[in-house]
Parts: C-alpha cells; structure tokens; sequence
C-alpha cells in the first residue's frame, strides 16, 4: 500500500446532529481514505444526506470534529444544472475560481467528452434527458479533479439500465483520475 493510498481526505469523530428534539447523527465516527469508495446505507430519514451535507459544509450547529479535503465536490439526486446557462457553461462553474470558470470551456468540454455528452456541450440543461442531467451534473463535479467526491443517490431517479451505465462509467472515472490529489484539509 502507498503513501497516497493510506491518506486521509475525511476524518469525521463524534459527529452529532440534531433538528429540534430530533437526533439524526449521534457519535459517528468516519476515516475516509485516499482511493477509498465509502458507501453510506441506511433507511430512508437515518441521516445520510445530513452527514453528506456536514462533510460538504453545508450545515452548521452540530458538534465534534469534522475535517474535509478542500479538493471535494459534490453531486446531489437532482442534477440542479442552472437552466439559463449552457451545459457546458454548468460544467465549468464547477471550477473553483470565477476566473477559470471564465475561461474554462476548453476543460468543460473535454470532461463532457469523458462522460460521453460532448454532442451535448451548447444546449440547455432542459433539452437533457435525465441520465444526460446526471452526467453533466456528475462532470461539473469532476471538473476541479477534486480529491473527495461526495454523491447524494446522484443516480436514484434514473432507470435500471441507465443506473447501470452511470455506475460503470463512475468507476472507470474513479479507476482514471482516482479523485486524488490534495491533502489540505479543512476544519
Ligand atoms: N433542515 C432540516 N430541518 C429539519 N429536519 C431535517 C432537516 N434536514 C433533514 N431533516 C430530518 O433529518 C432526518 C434525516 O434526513 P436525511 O435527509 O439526512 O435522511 P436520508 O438518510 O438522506 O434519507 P433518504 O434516504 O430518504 O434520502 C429526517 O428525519 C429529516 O426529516
Ligand atoms: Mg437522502
């Protein structure tokens, strides 16, 4: 095993959250590794999402130690593509920096290309059909190489076959760029 395969893009320690009266996380302790695949499985309502929102920093007030890979992004059930831009303009706004979002359609495209919609790059999100929305929800994603991709169900809505597509082109992604890259970590 290599150094880069034993670093540490997640660290979650005695996580707890609660809405009102309601306890959702309780205790949870979670080390995700470099080039690790962690799938998170629970009933409907358990707190899947939750934990997947606290590791995105996308809910405050809940207590322990959450620490994050900068380098992470995230893809919900919903492709939430902006309808009044491009596809291939919503895949660059998944670059970091408004400046490289600027300039970055030569990048979006070829990531398009990755996920098999280049045909699709200058058409609107809503000309999509749903597994096209997911894979260019799932390239806006990919675009910043980030080092931790946190996936909400991003294929729930989808068909068998097209759930199967989705699943074999994510781990030929995962197996291409491994989402590896940056050990900052954020607290
Ligand atoms: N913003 C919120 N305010 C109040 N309660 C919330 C909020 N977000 C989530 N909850 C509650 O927290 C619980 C966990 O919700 P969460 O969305 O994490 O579940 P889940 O495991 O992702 O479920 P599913 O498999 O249906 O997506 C649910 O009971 C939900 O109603
Ligand atoms: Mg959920």
């Amino acid at each position: 095993m290599t150094a880069a395969a034993t670093r540490t893009v997640a660290r979650i320690s005695g996580l707890g959250k609660q809405f009102g009266d309601r306890i959702v996380l309780d205790g949870v302790e979670l080390d995700i590794h470099h080039g690790e695949i962690v799938a998170l499985v629970g009933r409907s309502g358990s707190g899947k999402s939750t934990l997947l929102r606290v590791l995105a920093g996308l809910s405050d007030e809940h207590c322990g130690t959450v620490e994050v890979d900068d380098r992470f992004a995230l893809a919900f059930q919903e492709s939430r593509l902006v309808p009044w831009l491009s596809v291939v303009r919503n895949v660059a706004l998944g670059l970091p920096d408004p400046r490289q979002r600027r300039h970055g359609a030569h990048r979006a495209r070829a990531v398009l290309d990755e996920v098999g919609l280049g045909r699709c790059a200058d058409v609107w999100p809503l000309t999509l059909s749903g597994g096209e929305a997911q894979r260019a929800a799932l390239a806006r994603a990919l675009i910043a190489e980030p080092a931790l991709l946190l996936l909400d169900e991003p294929f729930g809505a989808l068909d068998a076959l097209t759930r199967i597509a989705m699943q074999d082109l994510l781990l030929r992604l995962f197996d291409e760029h491994g989402f590896g890259g940056s050990s900052q970590m954020r607290v």
